[in-house]
C-alpha cells in the first residue's frame, strides 16, 4: 500500500506568462514540461500559456515551436487529440520588455485570453530571459501593475531561474529588487535539481525508513560523497559559462542543496518553510572557510584538450565563445565539514565538473569500517556504503558484505539494488513538470528562499576572494574523459580515502 503524504493540492487554474517564451529554456523545458502536465490532467483545461519575446510570432507560429519542442524533448511522445487541445492554449505576444509602456499590449491580450477562457486572472510570471533583465522586467511588471497582493486572489507568482547574482553582493541586490515589488512568499527561485526524483527522495529515504536515519551522523558514517558528472563541454552555453564556471553554475546551487538535504535535522512537518529553515541550518553550520583553507580544500581545473571515445575534442579554452586565455574553472571538487553534533569531524567530498568520463551523478554514505576482529582481519572488508544515484539509472544500492557459499568463510560485497524505472515500471516526470504544478499549487517546499541563497554565496565567498588573488597562478587541467586533475585524486587521498568509481 502507498501513503501520501506531504501537499497533495491541485494547480489552481492560472496564466502562465513565459518571458523569453521563444527561447531555448522554454523550447526544451518548459513547453514539453506544460505539455506533460496537460496529458496527465495536473494542468487545468482552462489555463494559458502565454509565451512573450521580442520575436514577432503569431500564435500559430508559436504552436509550432511548442510542438517541435514537445517533439524532440517531450518524455512522452505527442497524442494527437491531446495535442489540439494543448495548442488551444498557446498563445503569443510580441513585447520588447525594456520599452517604457511594453507591458501595455500585453496586459490587454492577457485581460482578452483570459475573459474567453473563463480564467479569473490568476497569473505566474516565468522569467525565462538572461538574469540582465531580471530586475528591469520585475519593475516593468510593478509599474504597469501586473501584480497582486501576496494575501490575496487572483495570486501573481513569480518564477525564476539561477543565477541569482555572481556573488552574495549582486544577489542580495537581486533579491532587493524583487522583493521591493514580489512578497518573499510570491517568489519561487527554481533549483531544477530539487525537482528530479531521485533528490526528492532523499528524505524519504531518510525518514520514512528506520534503517536509515539512525546511522545518519558521526557515530556511523565515515564520510560522504556527492558527485554531479557531465561528459558534454560547455557546448553553446560559453556566453553564459565563461562569466560562471563549475563553482557558480552547480556548486553555489545544486552540490549544496543535495548537501542539505543529506545532512539536514528531521523536520517536525512537511511544511515548505519548517523544511527550508532545516536546509538553512545545515547552510549555515558549514565550517567557515578561510585563505589558507581554500588552499587545502578546495580544488578547481579546466578541461584540455584530447580524444576522448575516439573523438578529438577541443579544450575549453579553444571552445566557441570562450575569451582567450580564459581561467574559469570546469571542474571543481572541495573536502567541507559541518560543524553540528551530528556531522562533526565527517568530511564531505562534493565534486563537479564538465567533460568528465561519463553523465554521472550520486552521492554516497560510506559508514565506518566494521571493526578489525572476526570477518575483518586479514585483507579489509569493502565498507558499507549507502549510494543514490541521481541520475541516469535512477536508485539506490546498499553495498553490504555476504559470505560466499561454500565450506570455507569468505566474504565478499554483494550489492542490494532498487531501480526505478524496474519497480514502478514508469518514466520519472521531468524536474520541470513537478516545479511548475507546484507554483500552480503554491507550494514553495522545492523552491530557493531568499536567505537560502543568500547563505551559499555567503560562504563561498572566500573561494571567490581567494581564486581572484591567484589570478596568476596556473590552473590545473585534465584531460577529457578523465575525473579530474590529479589535485582532486590528492584531496581526497590525502585524508586516507578515495574517490568512488562511477
Ligand atoms: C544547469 C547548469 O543548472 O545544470 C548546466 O547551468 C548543467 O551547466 C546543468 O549542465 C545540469 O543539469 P542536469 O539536469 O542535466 O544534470
Amino acid at each position: 500500500m502507498s501513503t501520501t503524504t506531504g501537499h497533495t493540492g491541485a494547480a489552481e487554474p492560472a496564466t502562465i506568462v513565459i518571458f523569453g517564451g521563444a527561447g531555448d529554456l522554454s523550447h526544451r523545458k518548459l513547453l514539453p514540461a506544460l505539455y506533460n502536465l496537460f496529458l496527465d490532467g495536473a494542468l487545468p483545461a482552462n489555463s494559458a500559456v502565454v509565451g512573450v519575446g521580442r520575436k514577432e510570432l503569431s500564435d500559430d507560429q508559436f504552436r509550432e515551436f511548442a510542438r517541435s519542442g514537445v517533439e524532440r524533448f517531450s518524455r512522452r511522445p505527442i497524442d494527437q487529440e491531446v495535442w489540439t487541445r494543448f495548442a488551444g492554449s498557446l498563445f503569443f505576444s510580441n513585447v520588447a520588455i525594456d520599452q517604457q509602456n511594453g507591458l501595455a499590449t500585453l496586459g490587454s491580450r492577457l485581460d482578452v485570453i483570459e475573459h474567453e477562457r473563463g480564467l479569473t486572472g490568476n497569473r505566474l510570471y516565468y522569467l525565462a530571459i538572461p538574469p540582465p533583465l531580471f530586475v528591469p522586467t520585475v519593475q516593468q511588471l510593478a509599474r504597469a501593475r501586473f501584480i497582486g497582493p501576496p494575501d490575496r486572489l487572483p495570486f501573481s507568482r513569480l518564477i525564476i531561474e539561477k543565477p541569482i547574482g555572481r556573488d552574495l553582493a549582486s544577489a542580495m541586490a537581486i533579491n532587493d529588487a524583487l522583493g521591493a515589488v514580489f512578497d518573499e512568499s510570491q517568489i519561487f527561485r527554481i533549483d531544477h535539481y530539487l525537482g528530479k526524483e531521485t533528490v526528492q527522495n532523499i528524505l524519504v529515504l531518510r525518514f520514512a525508513n528506520s534503517f536509515f536515519e539512525p546511522m545518519f551522523n558521526q557515530r556511523y558514517i565515515d564520510h560522504v560523497q556527492i558527485t554531479v558528472a557531465e561528459e558534454e563541454g560547455v557546448g553553446t552555453r560559453a556566453g553564459y559559462y565563461d562569466q560562471s564556471g563549475a563553482l557558480r553554475d552547480m556548486i553555489q546551487n545544486h552540490l549544496l542543496q543535495l548537501l542539505t538535504l543529506v545532512a539536514m535535522e528531521p523536520p517536525h512537518s512537511l511544511d515548505a518553510d519548517v523544511i527550508r529553515d532545516e536546509k538553512l541550518e545545515v547552510l549555515r553550520s558549514l565550517r567557515p572557510l578561510t585563505s589558507a583553507s581554500v588552499d587545502a580544500c578546495v580544488v578547481r581545473a579546466q578541461y584540455a584538450a584530447g580524444t576522448h571515445d575516439g573523438k578529438e575534442l577541443p579544450g575549453y579554452g579553444d571552445e566557441t565563445g570562450v575569451a582567450a586565455g580564459s581561467r574559469t574553472e570546469t571542474f571543481v571538487a572541495l573536502n567541507v565539514f559541518i560543524d553540528n553534533w551530528r556531522w562533526a569531524g565527517v568530511p564531505f567530498f562534493l565534486r563537479t565538473g564538465k567533460r568528465l568520463p561519463a553523465r554521472s551523478s550520486e552521492i554516497t554514505i560510506q559508514l565506518k569500517d566494521v571493526p578489525p576482529i572476526l570477518f575483518n582481519t586479514g585483507k579489509t572488508l569493502e565498507p558499507n556504503v549507502l549510494t543514490i544515484r541521481l541520475q541516469p539509472d535512477e536508485g539506490f544500492s546498499l553495498g553490504i558484505s555476504s559470505k560466499v557459499p561454500g565450506p570455507q568463510v569468505v566474504v565478499h560485497p554483494v550489492p542490494m539494488d532498487f531501480d526505478y524505472g524496474d519497480f514502478f515500471k514508469m518514466t520519472s516526470p521531468e524536474a520541470y513538470e513537478r516545479l511548475l504544478f507546484d507554483v500552480m499549487a503554491g507550494d514553495a517546499t522545492l523552491f530557493m528562499r531568499r536567505d537560502s541563497v543568500e547563505a551559499s554565496w555567503r560562504w563561498l565567498t572566500p573561494v571567490l576572494e581567494r581564486w581572484a588573488e591567484l589570478a596568476n597562478t596556473p590552473l590545473p587541467t585534465y584531460g577529457p574523459g578523465e575525473w579530474g586533475p590529479a589535485e582532486a585524486t590528492a584531496l581526497i587521498e590525502g585524508t586516507g580515502r578515495r574517490w568512488r568509481t562511477l
